[in-house]
């Protein structure tokens, strides 16, 4: 059986288990003081990370976990590719995997291209989402789980907040999707414009429009990036307004002086996040970027592991 990571939806419990567990052996090559040997479980592999929305994060963390485990890699901006000659999204992919590449590493503005691609693709050619319109990104929640379990340990009955434009975030929905199986208590915060109204029945998570509150009663927050370029129209009246009522501003910060701070950046400082929250001692912003390097390697392992 070939696999993909298409989404946290459809991953098995033990396979996500399997991932936590294995990046946590990846952080530690990755935290040590000596040059790491790694393994290179991918030698005579390739891999193509196919993007066709920009990406700092998700991108080089990909390219950084293939080349440590010896893959040969290709990368492409797909923003300069033959797709803005015309050439069709499927077409494209057909020629790129047609110079024989093993994974495809895919980040796409429309939801369900992965799973288009898996329609399409030879079913040798393994498929991972790096972002897929406002649909998932399981690497991202994955990587938010495996920071999580850092801090607390067991996630069992600790609450988190998800902070901002939930409607437009897939980390959002792959977080309520992984948090919640890992035993998370799940409060998502916005103005009714930015949170979905059947999230709460659909996600079985609680609603809430005051940060205040929200901040009051969690373990941990995670702030989200407004998501301008998915936005057809205004959603709340202004910049400044949203900071006031939904940022983690410098004043919110001191008064949780130890509330651990998660953003899957990239973070729009002075909007949902101040410079001073950014750069607090509690924020795991960086720690996030780390750990998404152990969890890129864990799942490129996971492809090729036994059942
Ligand atoms: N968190 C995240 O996906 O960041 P990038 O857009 O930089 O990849």
């Amino acid at each position: 059986m070939h696999r993909d990571l298409l989404g946290i939806r459809g991953l098995p419990k033990d396979d996500i288990l399997r991932i936590l567990s294995r990046s946590d052996h990846f952080i530690q090559l990755l935290d040590q003081t000596e040059p790491p040997v790694y393994p290179d479980l991918l030698k005579n592999r390739t891999v193509a990370n196919l993007f066709f929305e920009n990406s700092t994060r998700t991108r080089s963390s990909f390219e950084l976990a293939e080349n440590r485990l010896g893959a040969d890699v290709l990368s492409l901006a797909m923003q300069s590719s033959s797709v803005a000659k015309g050439e069709s999204l499927i077409d494209t992919l057909k020629v790129i995997t047609a110079m024989r590449i093993d994974v495809v590493v895919v980040r796409h503005q429309s939801a369900g291209v992965p799973q288009l691609l898996r329609k399409h693709l030879k079913d040798s050619i393994r498929i991972i989402n790096g972002g897929d319109g406002a649909n998932e990104h399981p690497t991202q929640a994955l990587l938010d789980a495996a920071t999580l379990i850092e801090m607390f340990g067991s996630l069992e009955g600790k609450r988190i907040a998800i902070i901002g434009d939930i409607k437009h975030s897939r980390v959002a929905r792959s977080n309520i999707l992984l948090l919640s199986q890992l035993g998370m208590k799940i409060t998502v915060v916005g103005p009714s414009t930015l949170i979905p109204r059947a999230f709460a029945n659909v996600f079985g998570v609680t609603v809430e429009h005051s940060i205040d509150r929200a901040l009051a009663n969690s373990d941990v927050v995670m702030a989200l990036r407004i998501q301008r370029e998915r936005q057809d129209r205004a959603l709340f009246p202004d910049v400044q307004e949203f900071r006031d009522r939904y940022g983690i501003t410098a004043k919110r910060c001191r008064a949780y002086p130890t509330l651990p701070i998660l953003h899957p950046g990239p973070a729009n400082r002075g909007v949902e996040l101040d410079d001073e929250t950014a750069d607090s001692e509690h924020s795991m912003m960086y720690r996030q970027v780390t750990r998404g390097v152990a969890v890129r390697m864990a799942v490129l392992e996971w492809l090729y592991s036994e059942q």
